[in-house]
Formats: C-alpha cells, sequence, structure tokens
C-alpha cells in the first residue's frame, strides 16, 4: 500500500468532506440520544503542515489556508464555525497553519461525552500515528481491522444512531465496485444509518454507476433511505495525477443538509477555485 494521506491533507477535496461530516455531527447534536461515528479508513488523524511530504504535496495551500483566509457572509460564517473552530484549534498559536486534523480527530472533536468513535486504519505507521492522537480516550477505539471487514461487522452500533464514513485510498482498480458492495452490506444491516462514501470524480462512468448503484441500493431496502451526490471540482481536470474533482455519496442526510450546502459551497467556489472558480453540483441521485 503506497497511498499516505498527508499528501493531500487539507486539500480542497479533504476541505469539502469535513465540512459535511461536521454539519452532520451537528445535526446529530440535537437530539440528547448518544451516537457513533464510524470511520472505515480513519488514515493517521492530524498531520504535520510544515512536514517535507505536506509541503511537496502542497494541496494545503489551495484548499484550508485559503478558506481560513476567506472572508464569508454570516450565515457561512455560521455554518462553517465548528469546523473552522477544529482546525484553529489544532493551530493554537495561530494564524499561520502547522496541522490539519483528519476525520478521526473532526468527528472525536464533534463528540458528547455520551458519544463513541470507532476508527479504523491498516497501515501501520498512520495506525500508531492515530493511537497517539486518541492516546487514553475513553471515546475513541482505533481498531487494527480491514475497513471493508469492519463496515458491515460494526453496524448497527448499539446506539442506533450514527455516521459511518467510507473514504478508501482508491489505489485499486476495483474500489468503486467494493464502495458499492460494502455499502450495500453494511446498510442492509443498518438501513437508518447516515452513510457517506468518498470518491474521486474523474471518469463520469465510473462516478454515475456508483451513484445510481448506491441510490438503487438506498431505494430498494426498507426503510427506503435518499442518496444526496455532492461533487466539486476546483480546477478542470487534466492529463496528469492530481485530483481536481471529489464526490461524495450521502444516504439518510440529515434533513437539514442539503439547505446548508446549498448556502455554504458557493462561497467556496472561489476560495477553492484553481485557475478559476471552483464548480459545484448538489443533486439527489437517483437509480
Ligand atoms: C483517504 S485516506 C483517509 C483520510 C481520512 N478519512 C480523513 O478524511 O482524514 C485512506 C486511509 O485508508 C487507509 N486504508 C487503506 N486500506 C484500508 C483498509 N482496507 N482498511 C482500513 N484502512 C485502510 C490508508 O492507509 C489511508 O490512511
Amino acid at each position: 500500500m503506497n497511498y499516505r494521506h498527508v499528501f493531500h491533507a487539507g486539500g480542497f477535496a479533504d476541505v469539502i468532506k469535513h465540512i459535511v461530516v461536521a454539519r452532520i455531527l451537528v445535526h446529530l447534536h440535537e437530539k440528547p440520544a448518544a451516537f457513533r461515528v464510524i470511520d472505515t479508513h480513519a488514515g493517521a488523524g492530524l498531520y504535520d503542515l510544515t512536514s517535507e511530504e505536506a509541503r511537496r504535496g502542497g494541496e494545503w495551500l489551495t484548499g484550508i489556508a485559503r478558506i481560513m483566509q476567506a472572508r464569508f457572509s454570516e450565515p457561512v460564517r455560521a455554518l462553517l464555525k465548528p469546523y473552522l473552530d477544529i482546525v484553529r484549534a489544532f493551530n493554537p498559536q495561530g494564524p499561520a497553519l502547522v496541522a490539519y486534523p483528519g476525520s478521526p480527530l473532526i468527528a472525536r472533536a464533534l463528540l458528547r461525552p455520551q458519544d463513541r468513535l470507532a476508527a479504523c486504519e491498516v497501515e501501520p505507521s498512520a495506525r500508531r500515528a492515530l493511537i497517539d492522537a486518541l492516546r487514553k480516550d475513553r471515546q475513541a477505539r482505533v481498531v487494527d481491522l480491514d475497513g471493508w471487514t469492519a463496515l458491515p461487522a460494526f453496524v448497527p452500533p448499539n446506539e442506533r444512531r450514527g455516521l459511518v464514513l467510507i473514504d478508501p485510498p482508491f489505489e485499486k482498480k476495483d474500489e468503486f465496485e467494493r464502495l458499492a458492495k460494502g455499502f450495500a452490506k453494511a446498510f442492509a444491516k443498518w438501513p437508518t444509518g447516515i452513510y457517506m462514501l468518498w470518491y474521486p470524480a474523474k471518469s463520469r462512468q465510473a462516478t454515475d454507476q456508483l451513484a445510481r448503484q448506491v441510490a438503487q441500493t438506498a431505494l430498494s431496502t426498507e426503510p427506503a433511505g435518499k442518496c444526496l451526490r455532492l461533487e466539486f471540482s476546483a480546477a478542470p481536470q487534466t492529463a496528469d495525477a492530481r485530483l481536481a474533482s471529489s464526490g461524495l455519496l450521502i444516504v439518510n442526510a440529515p434533513w437539514t443538509l442539503q439547505a446548508e450546502l446549498k448556502t455554504i459551497l458557493p462561497e467556496l467556489e472561489k476560495p477553492l477555485g484553481q485557475g478559476g472558480a471552483a464548480r459545484f453540483r448538489l443533486e439527489r441521485a437517483r437509480p
């Protein structure tokens, strides 16, 4: 396995994904009942933006660095506050950024005392770093288990409320298929959970097929779930390896999420655009 998330930490795709994670967890705070976050491909947790790798990747410079400097309208500032407060908490010396929190640390920061996090990471050095970042944390568990095995095994959680984040590295050719199948297995066991699936948007055919399959699974299981599709393009896709667009499929999204994203996303187009404004698509995925 070659994938190391530090090269991409804090890039536009992380920013979009983590804003959505934060909005979903804020929504789950509305009821006092406990929830669980299951992060099947968790990463190292905290990324050193001053490291050789982060500097070489440089994605955070056109991602979170720009967001921290952008001026947002009052409603957008309020919606982004939970996420940006977490990023600021990991950069107490501010304003220059030196660290970026990955999904397990963002989720951890938004747990209340009754809530729990289970995070799977199989790459040994990333797992060690994540264990360090969550050391002695009684609410968060780092699991040395393949995320694809954990996905159906960990649902439904005891709390019967929560979010499953599926964010594989897409190093293997069959990862789109695995994502659709992994989701289907988990959803069959827990159709009322909230699921968030991340994907790179390079091939329209592959992404459309994934969205159709996930929407079909969500609709055909009882109780039927709805699937929201968000794609964000920071730049037109070129032939080089750099990712220009990424997508999220969100099943059983909180009812407030679509309207919140409609407010937030237009104000991200300018700061996250690379060589022109970025563009987004937000729609209901259909079978
Ligand atoms: C895209 S990164 C995760 C980023 C993280 N979710 C975030 O948003 O901060 C994918 C991670 O999955 C790990 N990984 C790869 N295959 C895995 C598997 N089968 N089970 C669990 N983790 C895996 C990689 O080592 C990598 O750290």
